[in-house]
């Protein structure tokens, strides 16, 4: 069977004088890239790529999924500013500094209790990022700005109480309290681990779940 020949792979040209971030190299990751905007650097998230495609669908949702996100948080300074927004691009401000992942050993409390703090007020909003990890935050000028809201969830008011949402809010500060320790080696102290702790029966389905699938592949060997 011809397996279908998908644009994972394919290159979209970049604009003259862009510089790249990110090459997308896995499904739907776009392209990241700074150009200039009327003398002012712009990240932009490029999903062209995708035109043409079984996937433009998903790219286009993508791209308005994380423009949204970014527009409710315009004005805060934990995330950047929107610039624009295409079919298949989202541009948006670009933020001058390293990235957690880049800076491990150089960022200390101070930056890690801000980071605290904007989580705690992107929760507050109903919004979860869903995938904090050290290269989706940048510290510039000692202020961590999060990005990369393409997996950023915003529950509505009235389901904030519902297990799923509890469930990603913990997995958020789980993720946090991770990147504390190993950028800053400031260990989690015992409340916090039992505040991001999964309830027990979670706990136990997953747990399961992990037996099952490892007998499954030795019984396949
Ligand atoms: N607004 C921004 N300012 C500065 N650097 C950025 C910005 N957005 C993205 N980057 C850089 O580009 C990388 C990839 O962007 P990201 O939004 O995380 O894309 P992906 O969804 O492919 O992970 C980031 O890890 C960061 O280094
Ligand atoms: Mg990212």
């Amino acid at each position: 069977m011809d397996v279908p020949n998908l644009p994972l792979h394919r290159r979209s040209d970049l604009p003259a004088g862009a510089r790249l971030l990110k090459r997308g190299e896995r499904v739907l990751e776009p392209d990241v890239y700074v150009a200039d905007k009327g003398g002012r650097p712009v990240v932009v998230k490029d999903y062209r790529r995708y035109r043409g495609t079984p996937l433009s669908l998903a790219a286009r949702l993508l791209v308005r999924h994380e423009a949204g996100i970014l527009r409710r948080l315009s004005g805060w300074r934990h995330a950047p500013a929107l610039v624009g927004m295409g079919a298949l691009a989202l541009g948006m401000e670009f933020i001058p500094g390293e990235t957690l992942s880049e800076s491990a050993g150089q960022v200390g409390r101070e930056v890690f209790d801000q980071l605290q703090a904007a989580l705690r007020k992107l929760h507050s909003e109903g919004i979860t990022h869903n995938d904090l990890h050290g290269t989706n935050v940048v510290v510039s000028a000692g202020v961590p700005v999060l990005i990369d809201f393409t997996s950023a969830w915003r529950t509505p008011a009235w389901l904030r109480h519902s297990f799923l949402s509890k469930q990603l809010r913990r997995s958020d500060w789980k993720n946090l309290l991770k990147l504390r320790q190993r950028v800053a080696g400031i260990a989690p102290t015992p409340e916090q681990i039992a505040r991001v702790a999964e309830p027990r029966w979670v706990r136990g389905i997953r747990n399961g779940w992990k037996r099952a699938y490892r007998g499954s592949k030795t019984i396949r060997a």
